[in-house]
């Protein structure tokens, strides 16, 4: 099966999307109130009908609007008051809101429309660097290892071991590190930080973002909600060590590309694979595909899969630690074991009973 024969959303799965923002930005009151406009929309509908198969139509459609945004010079539109991002302070509860972000949608619409049928939603969260060091501490391996990030976006987790990662009250990584992670560490046992030494690293993406591309690096500011200026700053501080390194990203879909990247990875060394909210964005038909494309990486060099991943079983999942990821590590083709849930913004990790 190939990405085109995936199922698209309807114009009604789109208008259920958008009418629970609360749960997709729990974080952003602007966005809330945005998604409950544009489920009352049929033309704004229309033009996040044109989101490709797998993507999230709401993050896409609003990173659209607020690149958009981003880009103008000269006066700002009034739309421009309700972002946080550009300085705006007005109140989301607003009414004049739908009037202004309608207005702007419509006078945009093919703008909005290009933007939403060729990118992606790419969103380089930093924090999520702190999950992938609990990961790498799961596994007993002196090292050094080889990682792969699937779904690297810009690489900014392939420099994890050059920011100061403060996980509850621990402190590791470089402490004059201009990229300073934070995050609660909701349990009283201590913080694993011994980790295997890493060698190569290298990544892989649909779409590479060029970190030393100013559009590209506008596109993933835009994906930030506009509200989060914290994490913004982050992403500006990692963007900067970062692009400095140029780190190796090939351009591809995971189940095709790995099998083809086989060849080139060292065979007498172990490989981590380390996915971070990409499975998500794999369209349902293709993820056994996705898991047999990176599986398949341990037929000739031990493997170990490192995840933070939307659970499959989500009901009990989310009603025992709310809307979080399950970080998860898996030796070859053993079983996969819940190390920790943790929130997609990584503002909090809460180890598992082991
Ligand atoms: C939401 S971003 C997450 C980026 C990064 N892992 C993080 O957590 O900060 C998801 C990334 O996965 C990539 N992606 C989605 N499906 C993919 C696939 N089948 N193969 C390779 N990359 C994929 C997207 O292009 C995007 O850059």
């Amino acid at each position: 099966m190939t990405v085109d024969d995936v199922r698209r959303p309807t114009r009604r799965d789109l208008a259920r999307r958008f009418s629970h923002g609360e749960r997709e930005f729990p974080t952003s009151p602007l966005y809330q109130r945005l998604a409950g406009i544009v489920a009352a929309d049929d033309r704004l509908l229309a033009v996040a009908e044109h989101c490709r198969a797998g993507q999230q139509p709401t993050n896409l459609l609003f990173a659209a609007v607020h690149f958009l945004l981003l880009s103008e010079t000269g006066t700002p539109a009034p739309l421009a008051g309700w972002y946080r991002s550009l300085g705006g302070t007005r109140d989301p509860g607003d009414p004049a809101l739908t009037r202004e972000f309608t207005d702007f949608c419509r006078a945009t619409e093919a703008e909005l429309i290009a933007l939403v049928t060729t990118r992606l939603v790419q969103t380089n969260v930093v924090k999520r660097s702190a999950a992938l060091r609990i990961g790498l501490a799961a596994i007993d391996e002196p090292g050094p290892v080889t990682l792969l990030e699937v779904g690297a976006s810009g690489g900014i987790h392939l420099a994890f071991d050059a920011y100061r990662c403060r996980i509850g009250d621990t402190e590791v990584g470089p402490a004059g590190s201009p990229v300073r992670i934070e995050t609660r560490w909701r349990s009283s046992r201590p913080v694993p930080t011994r980790i295997p030494e890493i060698g190569d690293r290298l990544g892989v993406d649909l779409h590479p973002i060029d970190l030393t591309d100013p559009t590209e690096r506008r596109w993933l500011r835009a994906l930030v909600w506009p509200e989060n200026l914290p994490q913004y700053e982050l992403l500006r501080a990692a963007t900067e060590l970062v692009a400095a390194r140029r780190p190796r990203i090939l351009a591809g879909d995971a189940v095709t590309a790995l099998p083809r990247l086989d060849a080139d990875l060292p065979t007498d060394r172990p490989l981590v694979v380390w996915h971070a909210a990409t499975r998500v964005h794999v369209p349902e038909e293709r993820r056994a595909a996705f898991d047999a494309a990176i599986g398949a990486l341990g037929r000739r060099r031990r493997l170990y899969t490192v995840s933070l991943e939307t659970p499959d079983d989500t009901t009990e999942w989310y009603e025992r630690y709310g809307i979080s990821y399950a970080l998860q590590v898996r030796a070859g083709a053993g079983p996969a074991r819940r190390l920790a849930a943790a929130d997609g913004h990584l503002t909090w990790i809460e180890p598992l009973p082991a």
